[in-house]
């Protein structure tokens, strides 16, 4: 299923008109297909049969509406702060079911993730093997520990989103296993269930995680050598996606690298899909506000900015841009840019577009993944509403704030009050 496709000359989500819903709520909006959140989510859970835990990445896409239709499905929740946490288990996913990652988790965070019982804490530091050992020793439980390895692979991917390296933040270096995992056994606080690992994002090749899966397999045989109890395996999220012309790894090959370096080890295994869920499920709709000539360029002028959608301006990421309306062969090229006051407000470059002019709509394609999540009021610009469809229906899932609302969040001290 396509979710996004044309009929009769206009673009559908399902079975919903976008520029119908675009003369109704205006625009920029983001609008998620549910079926394909579904489909995604489903391929996944079939490709990882069994007790797997589907953990999706709600860093990618944290509306309740899109997490709902997920834990719908049984799916789990892969939260880096207590906001996420809030929404997850708001969505009604299982706390059992959600893991909690991240570099810099809060003593506050840590407390509330105890106090909701969720399946494990991915930790990333031995100082935080030692807070969280005292946060649970307060509480009178025990925290359920993988801790997450860094094993030094080079996710060939955008730099901004490689984790696996030995120079990243993230993780305890590989090297080091041994003598963290000793040092948590110790901890009376803490109750060791498994090993964590995630090397990057937007990965495309089957070999980085082939070498970081297997650097896995051979720390989990050591570990449990040491006599610790290795139950789950959560090898994390990037799978990529194809936003150009560019392949994606596919799903089954992912899947293989998984399984060759992990079966026989007897794991639950954890994953923590993100962009592989979201991105395709869900497009950016924009309206050009003009078709202005440059010296030496095209402009489209849209009324989505970076404020909206940063992954274009951030990482220099490549988004598929298609009018609402079917084209005809006229053919034009244009730097398709944002209003925001910044060089960098340009989702496409020199980019063969059909012909556009003031007033047509457009829909950005792959945004369904760290679109939303990153927008921000930058240019005090209300960032664009959230919208989910589902079949013939569609229903606004985050409201578009009002400038008033945006102005209303500022305060002035008592000493600049007239
Ligand atoms: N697990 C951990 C620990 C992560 O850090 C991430 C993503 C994921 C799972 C989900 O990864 P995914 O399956 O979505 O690749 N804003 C960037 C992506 C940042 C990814 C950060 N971590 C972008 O727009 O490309």
């Amino acid at each position: 299923m396509t979710a996004f496709h044309y009929r009769n000359g206009a673009l559908r989500a399902e079975d919903c008109d976008l520029a119908a819903i675009a003369e109704k709520a205006g625009t920029p909006f983001y609008c998620y297909s549910g079926a394909a959140l579904e489909e995604n989510y489903r391929a996944f859970a079939q490709a990882f049969p069994g007790d797997a835990l589907i953990a999706f990445s709600v860093k990618a896409n944290g509306n309740l509406a899109v997490l709902k239709t997920l834990a719908a499905l049984g799916s789990g929740a892969d939260v880096v702060s207590g906001g996420e946490l809030k929404k997850a288990l708001a969505a009604g996913v299982a706390p059992g079911r959600i893991v909690f990652s991240g570099v810099g988790k809060t003593k506050d965070e840590m407390r509330a993730g105890l106090e909701s019982g969720i399946c494990q804490f991915n930790v990333e530091s031995e100082p935080e093997l030692e807070i969280l050992n005292e946060t649970a020793a307060a509480l009178g439980v025990r925290a359920p520990v993988a801790i997450r390895l860094n094993p030094d692979v080079d996710a060939r991917t955008h730099a901004k989103i490689a984790t696996g390296g030995a120079e990243t933040k993230f993780g305890i270096p590989v090297s080091r296993a041994r003598q963290a995992y000793a040092h948590a056994a110790r901890l009376p606080g803490l109750r060791i269930v498994g090993v964590d690992m995630h090397i990057g994002s937007q990965i495309t090749e089957k070999a980085p995680f082939a070498a970081a899966f297997s650097r896995l397999a051979e720390t989990i045989r050591m570990l449990r050598a040491e006599g610790h109890e290795i139950a789950s395996a959560d090898v994390g999220g990037g799978l990529g996606v194809a936003y150009g012309a560019g392949l994606p790894l596919p799903l089954k090959d992912y899947a293989a690298a998984v399984a060759r370096a992990l079966d026989g080890l007897k794991l639950r295994l954890i994953l923590e899909p993100g962009r592989a869920i979201a991105a395709e499920a869900g497009v950016l709709v924009s309206r050009v506000l003009y078709a202005k000539e440059g010296e030496s360029r095209s402009f489209l002028v849209l009324d989505a900015g970076m404020n909206d959608f940063l992954r274009p301006a951030l990482y220099d990421a490549y988004h598929e841009i298609v009018p609402l309306n079917e084209p005809g062969p006229a053919r034009a090229v244009y730097d398709v840019v944002g209003p925001v006051c910044e060089t960098a407000d340009i989702f496409a470059r020199q980019r063969t577009l059909p012909v556009l002019k003031a007033g047509d709509l457009v829909a950005i394609l792959s945004a369904g993944a760290y679109g939303a999540v990153m927008a921000s009021a930058y240019n005090a610009r209300p960032p664009a509403p959230e919208i989910l469809v589902k079949g013939g229906r569609w229903s606004v899932v985050r409201p578009r704030l009002s400038e008033d609302t945006l102005v209303g969040y500022d305060r002035i001290p008592d000493w600049l009050q007239d």
